[in-house]
């Protein structure tokens, strides 16, 4: 991916442009993309705590849940078809994104997106009209896709518009459109699931029709960025395209570097290979590390499963799905919080303090479940001030990961990779997110079945893990030029024994902080 705003030393690159009305709008439109795939999350949790929807299609789970509340609760949903309905979308997102990565290098962005929206309206139609299982389950493989091309695309289109001044922020607005698409995802369900004769789930399901519309006409309007247009030979256009972009005649120096870029990019020809060098090593580890930890973090048992989770620790299918519209506002506004604070507080202090957050909440959560349900999954009476207490943790949890893992596992990953590496290693960061997203869905049931209040535990085992991690191999990258980078590598206590001085050539005033636990700026 061509870099945006290159700085080296002392001297700082400027380009001029503006924040246009028409890169404006351009973004938001573009940033659709984020709205469906959060749409996606939310819905599934909501519309699998449906009675009509389970007894319609997964009949035993249905009866299981009907049956005398002091059967066990754990268990009540644990169904591998009911499972394989929603963790089946994101191992179509997996495969998917690797076939996108060549139709967005050949033919341009926009094809990718329209090619997601399509996708995804044709999902939403066969999964709002299903009549039976493989129905909801091919439309969810058809969503998948769809997710697969949008997510593939639109940050990288994203990233390609943006002033490289506005480039965090607008980073930032990718997640923040995830977390909007899930909020109303379950405000929908919460009023869907009020419909009489209970035929509001094929609402829910069918809605997801509307952001992939939204997605479809904006790809067919969107403008193809600069970039691609270079990249595919387009160089007249490309810069008219550019002076249009940055509302400035004056983009001679920006336009240049983008050719520079993307010759430099042409000229690797196995950019997969080369991320298997010695001092690509930290990167690589990074673009592994970081999607996993995200998923390892459980907040996806929260958002796919939260009206199940409520349910099942004692509220009422209403009372759940509530519940699910609380985490998704929670989650919202704290999205908001990061944007604000990331490039003022760095990344490293959001992640350890999101990190010792969750982990108390996850204890808490873990203890209170655990003294009422015991192991034998029977609840007994349940008294309100219980609900909420879990309910209030939980949401304490979501805000946790909603300022630092969750915005962070796409910014972090999206700023160190140099730029010949750039897209093979996004590759690998959404693949490796998608799989473990896949994973958390497909055995989440199963644990909760098995595992009982243990399973907070296990996921708070990997927040210790994680924010260790982070603590010792994780350099602060606030403020620091995407193209100088490497600098922070060869700083480091650990990774510089795996970067040479030669690797990145550009001096940079570094000094190990205390401890050598990372760099320090001075
Ligand atoms: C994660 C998703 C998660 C969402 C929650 C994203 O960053 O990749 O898996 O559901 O945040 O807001």
């Amino acid at each position: 991916m061509p870099a945006v705003g290159i700085a080296v030393g002392d001297n700082k690159k400027e380009y001029p442009g503006n924040l246009t009305p028409f890169v404006t709008v351009t973004c938001i439109v573009a940033a659709m993309g984020g709205l469906i795939f959060g749409y996606d999350i939310g819905i599934s949790g909501g519309v699998t705590s449906m009675p009509s929807f389970l007894r319609k299609f997964f009949p035993s789970v249905y009866r299981k849940q009907q049956q005398d509340a002091t059967t066990n609760q754990y268990c009540q949903y644990d169904s591998q078809t009911l499972t394989m309905f929603t963790s089946s979308l994101y191992l179509a997102a997996l495969s998917s994104s690797i076939v996108a990565s060549t139709i967005t290098r050949k033919f341009g962005r926009k094809l990718s997106m329209l090619f997601g929206g399509v996708l995804f309206c044709a999902g939403a139609i066969i999964n709002g009209a299903a009549k039976a299982v493989w129905m909801l389950i091919l439309g969810r493989i058809l969503l998948g896709f769809g997710i697969g091309f949008a997510n593939q695309s639109v940050p990288l289109y994203l990233s390609e518009m943006a002033p490289y001044k506005f480039r965090g922020a607008l980073n930032i607005g990718f997640q923040l459109s995830i977390t909007v698409g899930i909020l109303v995802a379950n405000v929908l369900n919460y009023f869907f699931a009020k419909i009489h004769g209970g035929w509001g789930w094929r609402l829910s399901l069918g809605g997801a029709m509307v952001p992939a519309l939204i997605i479809t006409v904006g790809s067919l309007v969107l403008p193809d960025t600069p970039n691609s247009m270079i990249e595919r030979g387009q160089h007249d256009e490309a810069r008219t395209k550019l002076k249009r972009v940055r509302g400035v005649d004056d983009v001679d120096e920006e336009f240049n570097d983008l050719i520079a870029a993307s010759e430099a990019s042409k000229k690797v020809e196995h950019p997969w290979r080369n991320l298997l060098q010695r001092k690509y090593r930290p990167h690589l580890t990074m673009a592994i590390m970081i999607p996993f930890f995200q998923q390892l973090t459980g907040i996806n048992v929260i958002m796919f499963y939260a009206p199940v989770l409520f349910n099942t620790i004692g509220f009422g299918s209403n009372a759940s799905l509530m519940s699910a519209v609380i985490t998704g506002i929670v989650n919202v506004v704290a999205t908001m919080v990061s944007i604000y604070g990331v490039d003022k507080w760095g990344r490293r202090f959001l992640f350890l303090e999101g990190g010792v957050q969750m982990l108390i909440c996850q204890a808490v959560v873990a203890a209170c479940i655990g003294a009422k349900f015991g192991t034998d999954g029977n609840p007994g009476e349940l008294p309100k001030w219980y609900a909420i207490v879990v309910v209030l943790f939980i949401c304490i949890y979501v805000a946790g990961f909603a300022w630092s893992w969750g915005p962070l596992g796409w910014l972090v990953p999206s700023e160190i990779f140099p730029l010949e590496i750039r897209s093979a290693a996004q590759s690998v960061n959404v693949s490796v997110n998608m799989l473990f997203t896949f994973i958390v869905a497909q055995i989440f049931l199963t644990m909760l079945c098995h595992l009982k209040f243990g399973l907070f535990l296990f996921f708070a085992f990997f927040v210790v893990l994680m924010s260790i991690f982070v603590y010792y191999f994780l350099p602060e990258t606030k403020g620091i030029p995407i193209e100088e980078m490497g600098q922070v590598w060869k700083a480091h206590w650990f990774w510089s024994r795996f970067v040479a001085g030669e690797d990145y050539p550009n001096g940079g005033d570094y000094e190990m902080s205390k401890g050598g636990l990372g760099p320090k700026i001075v």
